[in-house]
């Protein structure tokens, strides 16, 4: 199964920041039958990203409505995002269940319009600091998926799980090896499944000094990168880094 690393832009970039991060990016060489790269900018940047990217690229939407059109004013449909060629959609970022109040039972509806859509939802879970210092954080990411599965054990097949502790995100406070190991383990056992039904990733402060020796462990299906994705030679020492495994 190929490895996913996805850039996370958030919500940064212009018009002359992809330009010269697409021309950059469009010339790296690596390993396409082992890794998969997916660019997810903000939603508006995505049609010219998708026309300007190489085809070994693809990309990935940071949100999704949970209509797929009607009188929904600023909103934007999987419908939309398929016709421009989007592969991916992230759902229940932690930023979105902060900053947007979205919870479990609302990311289920964005889950189930993706799938209808034809996108591939890469759903965020993760336990907040309180709950890791205490030990909890199989408890939280195992209510996550409850939420999620409740009325159908199939919801999350085809799926990517990114397992991305809050705490982690845009701290530079990377969880260890044996940490991220043991949850996505956990995550592979609840949902039963074989490794290909369900990638599951980690997210949370990659950067081009642990990048590697994350990702080479064979419980590890991908990255999901937030700020050192943002500077292209960064993220480019980044893919040759873990080109080199
Ligand atoms: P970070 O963000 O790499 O800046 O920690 C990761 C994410 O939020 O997806």
């Amino acid at each position: 199964m190929k490895k996913i690393i996805i850039a996370n832009w958030k919500l940064n970039s212009n018009i002359d920041f992809i330009k010269n991060y697409i021309k950059k990016i469009n010339k790296i060489n690596f390993n396409n039958n082992k890794y998969e790269i997916s660019i997810a900018p903000p939603i508006i940047y995505l049609y010219l990203i998708n026309k300007l990217i190489k085809n070994k690229f693809n990309t990935t939407s940071q949100n999704i409505d949970i209509h797929l059109s009607g009188a929904f004013t600023g909103e934007t449909s999987g419908w939309m995002l398929k016709d421009i060629n989007t592969k991916y959609v992230i759902i229940g970022h932690s930023e979105r269940r902060k900053y947007h109040k979205e919870n479990n039972k609302l990311i289920l509806k964005k889950i189930i319009i993706s799938k209808k859509s034809n996108l591939i939802p890469i759903i965020c879970i993760g336990e907040n600091e309180k709950e890791y210092l205490n030990n909890e954080s199989i408890k939280t990411c195992k209510l996550q998926i409850n939420c999620l599965i409740k009325n159908n054990e199939q919801i999350l097949d085809n799926t990517i799980i990114a397992y991305e502790p809050i705490w982690a995100i845009g701290t530079n406070k990377t969880a260890d090896l044996k940490h991220i190991i043991k949850i996505h383990k956990f995550i592979k056992k609840h949902l039963k499944k074989n490794n290909s039904k369900i990638k599951i990733i980690y997210g949370g402060s990659i950067n081009i000094n642990n990048a590697k020796n994350i990702i080479q462990n064979e419980e590890i299906q991908g990255l999901l990168i937030g700020s050192s994705s943002l500077d292209i030679n960064n993220f480019i020492n980044i893919i040759n880094s873990i080109n080199e495994i």
